[in-house]
This record gives structure tokens, sequence and C-alpha cells, in this order.
């Protein structure tokens, strides 16, 4: 084989191997197909080989011997081909052949699919976690803003407009905050990021916020904390955990009302905390779908789709596990457990 310039390559063979070797080796800038040959005329590379405007070489002598190639890549799974190529092969010409292409092949498959892949991830990258996640929490202050300002218009009682008028300041600071940590979060993360967080705390925050992005009308809210919960993480996106589980769970009583449920446990090492609703439930052949990205059962503008997958992502992060238990029409529970926080020599930044 040629150690420097281009790789010219023959490929024996246009059943699915010959395919995706052309759609692979096509786009390598250092390596020209000379040509490719199969005896049946209706092998799907060949049709690939026209698109690709590679030469197609009615007889393989033809192929191996007079355009040049330095490799020739045999995908007939033939051994009498084999047997052939070996036979008549040009001196300089190499030749993969049995194992060792289906080796390639194998590689090519991989290459397919760690490429889909990366495109996959490239878009969750670029729009699921940041623009759309960014849309997703900005929106909740907004939507606020906009609701207190139309009672404003309407409003004559000064006392009632001072205070809404400060709810309005407090939401914008809000936003303001959202930017601040994406700002800061850009900047990458900051290394006293992991505190020990008293859990309990951080629930009530989360029930303050989401009062403001849902309606607890005819919600009744039991709480049973455990007082010496505390969890090592970062506040803020713990906080981020507990505002969309609390607001989904408030989402799902919208219809009749129902009960929300907030229990922290500490056991063996480990800290739990259970949210529970009386709603509506998932259905079991959905449950495996919720944590991933853009599922939604709301309607278009409603939900993005993004909160149960921000939520696993922290959790994992945090080493924790969530775990899900729903029946229709009677309610779900999530239940999360990480272990027990150890003081970190941070505490106080929370
Ligand atoms: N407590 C719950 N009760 C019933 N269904 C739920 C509950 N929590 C989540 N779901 C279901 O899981 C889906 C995904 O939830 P997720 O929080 O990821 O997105 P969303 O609430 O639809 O939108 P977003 O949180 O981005 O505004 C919801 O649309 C809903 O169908
Ligand atoms: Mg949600």
């Amino acid at each position: 084989m040629e150690r420097t310039g281009h790789t010219k390559v023959a490929i024996v063979g246009a059943g699915h191997g010959g395919h995706a070797l052309l759609d692979l080796l096509h786009r390598v800038p250092s390596i020209e197909i000379v040509g490719i040959a199969d005896r049946n005329p209706a092998a799907p590379g060949l049709q690939r080989a026209r698109e690709l405007r590679i030469p197609i070489i009615a007889e393989v002598p033809d192929l191996i011997g007079n355009h040049g190639a330095s490799l020739i890549m045999d995908v007939t799974d033939d051994p009498e081909m084999e047997t052939y190529l070996h036979a008549h092969r040009p001196p300089t010409t190499d030749i993969l052949n049995g194992s060792s292409s289906r080796l390639v092949w194998e590689l090519v498959q991989h290459e397919f699919k760690l490429e889909a892949e990366l495109l996959q991830s490239e878009k969750l990258a670029g729009i699921g976690s940041f623009a759309a996640g960014i849309a997703h929490d900005i929106n909740n202050p907004l939507q606020l803003i906009l609701g207190l300002a139309e009672n404003l218009a309407e409003e004559r009682n000064l006392t009632a407009v001072h205070e809404q008028a400060n709810e309005i300041i407090e939401a914008v600071k809000r936003t303001s905050a959202i930017c601040r940590d994406l700002t800061r979060y850009s900047r990458r993360a900051s290394p006293h990021e992991d505190v020990l967080v008293p859990v309990n705390g951080k629930l009530d925050e989360a029930l303050r916020i989401a009062r403001y992005a849902s309606s607890f009308h005819d919600i009744e809210m039991i709480k049973q904390y455990q007082p010496s919960a505390a969890v090592t993480g970062n506040p803020d996106e713990l906080l981020h955990v507990f505002v969309n589980l609390i607001t989904n769970a408030v989402h799902a009583m919208e219809q009749a009302g129902g009960r929300l449920t907030i229990e922290t446990s500490v056991l063996n090492g480990q800290v739990g905390v259970r949210i529970s609703d009386t709603g509506c439930g998932i259905a079991p052949d959905k449950i495996p779908e919720i944590f991933e990205p853009f599922f939604t059962t709301k309607s278009p503008g409603k939900g993005t789709g993004l909160g149960l997958y921000n939520v696993k992502t922290i959790v994992d992060k945090m080493h924790g596990v969530i775990a899900v238990d729903s029946q229709i029409e009677k309610g779900t529970t999530f239940i999360l457990t990480f272990p027990k926080g150890e003081p970190t020599g941070q505490e106080g930044l929370s």
C-alpha cells in the first residue's frame, strides 16, 4: 500500500457491506475509490456508486488489474473470490478480505452509530440543555410579571398596588439571578459549588417559587420533615429539582385539586425525599419516557418537556437515584434518594 498520497481502493462486492464502505470511504479525502464490481447488476452498492459517480467495473480482473488500486477490499464473503484475488492481484496491491474485511465492516457500522449519537447529543447540547432550558426557567417569572402587571392595570387599592409592585421587583430580580447564574455557568462551574444543603429549607424555598408558577388552589399541603436531612450538592440545582417536581405535582392536580405531600427522611446513611400528589397519574407505558428530553403531555406552549430531564441530570450528578410510583387517576410519587451529606467546609454559602 502507498505510504503517502492517496490510497486507491477497489471494492469487490456491492452488497450491504460494499454499500456501507462506499458511504464511509468516499468522505475520506485521502482515499480514492477507483471502482466497484459485483456480478449482480441489482446490488444496492452499484446504485449508490452511480449516485456518488464512482466507476462501476463489470469484471473483477479489469477492476484489480487496470485501475491502479493499491488496496482491494473484498466484501463478497466468498472463499472462491478470496482465492482468486490472492492468485491474481498485482504485486504491489494488498488485499483485505475474510475476517479483516468483516472487521472493517464492523468499524464502519460503529462509526455510523457514533455519528448518529453525536448528532443527537449535539442537538441536545445545543437546543435541549441550553436554549430551551433557559427559556423554561425565564418563562416562569415572566408569566408571573405579566399576571401581576395585568392586575395592576385595574387595581385601585394603593396598598395592593404596592404589594404587587414589590412582587414584580422580586420576580425581575429572580430573572436577573437566572441570567447571572447562566453567565457564571457559561464561564465554568465555580469550584465552591458543592456544599452541604439542608433539604427542608430548600423544599420550602421551592414551594414558594412553585406557588408563583402554578395555582395551589384546592390543594392541601402536608409536610413531614426530618430536621437533620442534608445532602451535598449545588443549592441552586437542588432548588431547580424541587421546583420542577412540585410544579409537575400541582399541574397533575389542576383539574380537581388534591393533596401534595412532601416528606424527608434519614435512614442508613441516606437521605430520602418523597413528593406525592393525588393527581391524574402517569400511564404505565409512558413512565419510561418521562425523563426523556422534550417528552411532554402538556399542550404546546405549556410545557417544554425538559423539567424531568433536567431533574434526572442533576440527581445523577449528585450520585442520587430517582424513582417514580404512579397510578392513573390515583396519583404519583417521586422518590429521591441521596447519600447523606457531610460538612464540606463551604457551609453558609447556600
Ligand atoms: N406528578 C406528575 N403527575 C402526572 N404526570 C406527570 C407528573 N410529573 C410528570 N408527569 C408527566 O411527565 C411529563 C414530563 O414532565 P416534565 O416535567 O419533564 O415536562 P413538562 O412538565 O411537560 O414540561 P416542563 O416541565 O418543561 O414545563 C409531563 O408532561 C407529564 O405527562
Ligand atoms: Mg414539568
